[in-house]
């Protein structure tokens, strides 16, 4: 028999931990460390192990008590689960509002506004604040008891807050998959050999009716809960929204970003704000709910079939489709990348119709477990190139196959090579015609040399004809042989020649963008051409001077070095020369805000003021370099304390030595003399 000690110290540490959970897990605001937790944990452990007899079903050691099920039991809802109307964009919106108005006769009603969770909705059952079941939605009358799953669920209270609740309750809610989490679960999954969920409703829903609630535990399962089912013996309050603020303290998790607004304007506010934000948001939405909020007004509405006249959703325009993945295909990049794309059954999405997808790379492929057959979901948001998200597994048929991948260059046939440290393959045939078209294209594009006149079908005939075998070789174009091409007569081949005759006076920059070098954008390339306003002197500058510019690291460095060591770069360079592009900024880089332009800094020992990194960031700014080293080249050694080998280094080598105060100074001084 417990000792009432025992028993009161149990009780103690019930609260104690129920209170820690809900700080941590309802309001994300917790008070103690995890290690603290876990040991009021153990301590109430180890009282239930010595005294059996003091175990409660909703003692908080008991989320992950029950035995795996054989299945799931039914369970009828004592009020149906109702579905909600939909409103696809303000016009509907706005007639849902104005039925409601002509129905109350009034429009001066308050709206409730809440994000509508995409994932599984579940009712929650109380008696005397323990919870006794929990069950999916099912087909709305009647669902399933997933009680021990919902139960390893650390926001969903086993014990309600507060002195009196109410001697039956039921509330519902969405229960969700955090977005952070879903797609390092998935990988782990494909790791294992097991299929990848779709979306993280998907698992979500996987996750609620797995048979065994261990299985159920290791998922991060969460939940929002947006309404009351019923209540008995308790006053609840007659709004919506007073409704939401009871439940809060009874201890539900309850989004803080619904709101009570009251006209219909502001609930469209309210959207055009989660249009833009939802994507933010660690749980995946589809829309807004707005719902009427006083209760009497949601009695007079009433309900038609399954749907509430007192709520609409407010749906966000769609970004996802399921469609069948056709065929895996290989094109190759201008810098020889292999790469796979999606051909898909054409498919609308938001509005535009998807028929292509990139799929990145082998890796990708393979991680998604993509096959050639399979019905996958396809993603277009904003201006992202279409991906996709997942494929359906529970949709094969068997006569799905994984993709062939090419052990050759799809369009030269010769060897492909994956570098060690990256997920690429590529064409090791550096006069690959394919690569060359892609180079071509990439050179004239609009933000490159902006040639207009040349496209994609232009460039393919010109290196088909062979009066291209590099990017010079657009400046050596004649009249006589492009009237030969198919389609192009005296005018259009005019144009062409003038373009290209226009394009010889751009800027560095877009010269530098145009030339393809790997890692070089065109911001990169803007970058460039300030510190090395001409074509030598970004071919001269070491992998040091180069990395001397702010923003430009190691890796872009390294790219730019190897494109100028090679002989057939250089072929090039010097055949642009000779065709009279320009090669060459005309106004040298504005000197007055880099005052430390040319000089080389090395840093030592520990500085009082500065961080390491946030003083070779200043210098690099104003226009310095840093390297690692003292040697005769270095300007000027910056010690702090304690500096040793670099300092002896800097003294014997004639080095001038400052200190951090100087080198604040030197920035400025030097930044006031004009022209230095
Ligand atoms: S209210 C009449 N509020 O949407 C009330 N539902 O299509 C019906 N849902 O099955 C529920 N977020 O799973 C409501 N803030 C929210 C919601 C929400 C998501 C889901 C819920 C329901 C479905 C209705």
């Amino acid at each position: 028999m417990a000792t009432t000690t025992a028993q009161a110290r149990a009780q103690k540490l019930r609260a104690q931990l129920d209170r820690h959970n809900y700080l941590y897990y309802v309001l994300d605001s917790p008070e103690i460390a995890d290690g603290q937790y876990d040991s009021l944990m153990n301590d109430l452990r180890e009282l239930e192990r010595a005294h059996p007899e003091l175990v409660t079903p909703d003692s908080p050691t008991q989320r992950v008590g029950a035995e795996p099920a054989e299945g799931f039991e039914p369970v009828e809802h004592a009020r149906p689960m109702l579905s909600l109307g939909n409103a696809f964009d303000e016009e509907e919106f706005y007639s849902w509002h104005r039925r409601v108005a002509a129905l109350l006769e009034r429009d001066d009603f308050e709206l409730v506004c809440e994000l509508k969770y995409d994932g599984l909705a579940v009712a929650l059952t109380y008696e005397d604040g323990r919870l006794v079941q929990g069950s999916t939605r099912g087909n709305g009358l009647v669902g399933e008891n997933v009680t021990s799953n919902l139960r390893t669920i650390r926001s969903i209270p086993l014990r309600l807050l507060g002195g009196s609740p109410p001697s039956r309750l039921e509330v519902r809610g969405e229960v969700y998959f955090p977005k952070s989490l879903f797609s390092r679960f998935n990988e782990e999954r494909v790791s294992r050999g097991e299929p990848a969920y779709a979306n993280p409703r998907n698992t979500a829903a996987g996750s609620l009716r797995q048979l065994d609630p261990r299985a159920t535990a290791e998922r991060p399962l969460d939940v929002f809960i947006y309404s009351l089912g019923h209540a008995e013996s308790a006053a609840v309050p007659d709004t919506h929204w007073d409704t939401l603020q009871f439940l809060k303290g009874l201890g539900f998790k309850v989004s803080d970003h619904n709101r009570l607004v009251s006209t219909p304007q502001q609930a469209v506010d309210f959207y055009r704000h989660w249009v833009e934000k939802a994507e933010d948001l660690d749980v995946a939405a589809d829309g807004v709910v707005v719902k009427v909020n006083r209760f009497d007004y949601q009695a007079h509405l009433g309900v038609v079939g399954r749907e509430p006249r007192w709520a609409v959703a407010y749906k966000f325009p769609a970004t996802q489709s399921v469609t069948q993945l056709l065929d895996v295909r290989f094109n190759v990049g201008r810098t020889g990348s292999i790469n796979p794309y999606a051909v898909l059954e054409p498919v609308d999405i938001g509005g535009a119709t998807v028929k292509q997808a990139t799929l990145h790379n082998e890796d990708y492929v393979r991680s998604k477990d993509l096959r050639v057959g399979d019905w996958v979901i396809v993603e277009r948001a904003g201006e992202v190139i279409p991906q996709i998200v997942a494929a359906i597994a529970e949709r094969r048929n068997g006569d799905e196959a994984p993709p062939e991948f090419p052990t050759e260059c799809p369009k030269c046939g010769q060897p492909i090579a994956r570098p060690e440290d990256e997920a690429m393959y590529y064409c090791v045939n550096a006069s690959c015609s394919e690569q060359l078209v892609r180079s071509v294209e990439h050179f004239v594009s609009k933000g490159a040399m902006d040639i207009e006149g040349i496209g994609g079908k232009q460039v393919q005939m010109l290196v088909e004809q062979g009066m291209v075998a590099d990017v010079a070789d657009l400046y050596r174009l004649e009249k006589e042989a492009l009237l030969e091409l198919d389609r192009m007569a005296e005018k259009s081949v005019a144009n062409l020649l003038a373009a290209v005759e226009r394009s010889k006076q751009r800027p560095l920059a877009r010269l530098v963008a145009a030339l393809g070098i790997r890692h070089v954008g065109s911001e990169v390339a803007e970058l460039l051409a300030r510190h090395f306003p001409t074509i030598d002197a970004m071919c001269a500058a070491t992998q040091e001077d180069l990395e001397s510019v702010p923003t430009i690291g190691p890796k872009i460095a390294q790219n730019v070095v190897a494109y100028f060591a090679t002989e057939g770069n250089l072929r090039v360079i010097e055949k642009l020369r000779s065709a009279g592009v320009r090669l060459a900024d005309d106004a040298p880089a504005e000197i007055s805000d880099q005052p430390l332009k040319g000089k080389r800094f090395v840093v030592t020992g520990r500085l009082q003021s500065f961080s390491r990194s946030q003083i070779e960031g200043r210098v690099k700014e104003l226009g310095g370099a840093v390297s690692g080293s003292v040697s005769r080249r270095t300007d000027y050694l910056i010690a702090g304390q304690d500096a040793g080998s670099k300092l002896q280094d800097a003294e014997e080598l004639g080095v001038k030595v400052i200190g951090e105060e100087e080198f604040l100074t030197l920035g400025e001084q030097q930044a006031h003399e004009p022209g230095c």
